[in-house]
């Protein structure tokens, strides 16, 4: 056997302490791997239904105010957005409900219920929509706008986080 062909003591542990150090940096980097990909993968939770009630809280004829938060994320960037509406159970009937959007149509400040005017007061330019969101007042150009929604068999109601246009 020639000297050329042997390996030397030096040889296997530089082949040895290098596979160790490739599987070592292997176990430990997948984990990582799957940490820093994972917000760029992970769904945006601002499309999903929310839970905004329940029908048997909700008194007929009283708009009743709900709000909620929702965090989108996009890759790393993670922005908060607060929602707020009311729902209006216009019957006993509970399929006769409308839910608005409380973001005024003007320059989106947040209207509230008066119950002394009978309707959606804006507080930013003195905005007066009715109880169905109509413009009664002011510089708003079209009605508050509403969220589509479901009511289940045990009354909860969802809704889907997006406003729509009064159609
Ligand atoms: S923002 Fe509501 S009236 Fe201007």
């Amino acid at each position: 056997m020639s000297g050329s062909n042997r390996v030397t003591r030096r040889d296997f542990i530089k082949v040895t302490t290098g596979a160790v150090g490739g599987l070592i940096t292997l176990v430990m980097g997948i984990p990582a791997l799957g940490y820093l990909i994972d917000p760029a993968l992970r769904e945006n939770k601002a499309g999903k239904p929310v839970m905004v009630g329940n029908l048997a809280d909700i008194p007929v004829g009283t708009p009743y105010h709900f709000s909620f938060t929702l965090t989108k994320v996009n890759g790393w960037e993670r922005t908060a957005s607060t929602f707020g509406g009311f729902i209006l159970r216009k019957t006993e009937d509970p399929k006769d409900i409308i839910i608005l959007s409380s973001r005024c149509t003007h320059l989106s400040c947040r209207v509230n219920w008066n119950e002394d005017a009978g309707a959606f007061l804006c507080p930013c330019h003195d905005a007066k929509f009715s109880p169905e969101g109509q413009v009664l007042d002011g510089p708003p150009p079209e009605p508050l706008r509403r969220f589509a929604y479901e009511v289940g068999a045990d009354g909860a109601i969802t809704i889907t986080p997006v406003e729509l246009k009064e159609g």
